[in-house]
């Protein structure tokens, strides 16, 4: 059934565990996801971006979402990723989502509070939860791409969770979007994110671009013809380590491009008179099945939690 992210987050938080948010763009992806799920028994998050949107249609991917709903016995939220626009976040409420983000870290301070505050109220109204975001990631943060941290600062955190009812706060403590997620040590800054949720007691907090690009796909696709050089992402056990404080909510999308592009390259380099899409595409899905509960189990560790 579709559920709020409280009972999620709650067990989350008390448990020393996280929720996986998964990125969904297809039926494949959904699949995929959905049956990692049902094996492990875990709730899951499906988060749906402005991009996907876009790419699938709005009616088509909720169609999907439904679909994956009707089916399963496990708790799932929908949620909208990267809410740029009030109108956004109210068109996915009136839609029957059970959760937002509105992205408001690129805005000055004041301006974030502001917007965050109008979704707050409307979304609350409407019983749904709303994450919301202070601090600035590297990378592409949808259209804006930023090349500096600008780190959560947890005084302003605290005021930020404060003015605004914010249900949950995604903060940036050295993750970022994408494949290229550091060029030296990975690191993240654990002691910025114990001050924050000192101030902030029970508020979930969020990693954003935590996709630990996984080695084995990095090297599949560029073993059949891709060219994905230096990509390096969040560390497994920084990740665990994560999910046991504060971090109740784990965001993965490379993680899931990248096991989809590696087994559609060999399945295709593999099998050249092969041209029925169920072909491959029956691989992406198996592989994101398997990277899914991968992360479950041995990442999330919410396994079992549903
Ligand atoms: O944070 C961004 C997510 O990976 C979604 O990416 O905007 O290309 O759908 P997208
Ligand atoms: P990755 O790029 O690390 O998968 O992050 C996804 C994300 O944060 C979606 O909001
Ligand atoms: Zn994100």
């Amino acid at each position: 059934p579709l559920v709020s992210p409280k009972e999620m987050f709650a067990g989350a938080y008390a448990g020393g565990y996280a929720i996986g948010a998964f990125n969904v763009n297809n039926m494949e992806i959904i699949q995929g996801i959905m049956e990692a799920g049902s094996e492990e028994n875990a709730p899951v998050i499906l988060q749906v971006s402005a991009g996907a949107r876009k790419y699938a249609g709005q009616r088509y991917i909720i169609k999907l979402m439904e679909a994956a709903l009707e089916i399963t016995d496990l708790p799932v939220v929908l949620h909208l990723d990267h809410g740029p626009t009030f109108e956004m976040c109210k068109e996915v409420i009136d839609g029957g989502f059970s959760s937002v983000m509105i992205d408001g870290s690129h805005l000055p301070f004041e301006e974030n509070i502001a917007l965050t505050k109008q979704v707050v109220a409307y979304a609350h109204d409407h019983g749904v939860w709303v994450e919301a975001e202070l601090g600035r990631l590297a990378g592409v943060e949808e259209d804006v791409s930023s090349n500096e941290h600008i780190y959560t600062d947890p005084d302003e955190a605290a005021e930020f969770a404060g003015r605004t009812g914010c249900d949950s706060l995604a903060v940036a403590i050295g993750t970022s979007h994408g494949a290229y997620k550091f060029t030296g040590e990975a690191r993240l800054d654990f002691d910025r994110l114990d001050k924050i949720s000192a101030l902030l007691p029970n508020l979930p907090i969020v990693l954003h671009g935590a996709s630990s690009v996984v080695p084995k796909f990095v090297e599949m696709a560029n073993e059949f013809g891709g060219n994905i050089g230096g990509a390096k992402g969040v560390p497994e056990d920084l990740l665990r380590k994560a999910a046991s404080k504060a971090v109740c909510k784990i965001n993965i999308d490379t993680d899931i491009r990248l096991a989809m592009t590696a087994e559609i390259r060999k399945f295709l380099a593999q099998n050249p008179t092969e041209f029925d899409p169920r072909g491959y595409l029956g691989e992406a899905r198996k592989a994101v099945k398997e990277m899914v509960r991968h992360k479950i189990t041995n990442v999330l560790g919410c396994s079992g939690k549903a």
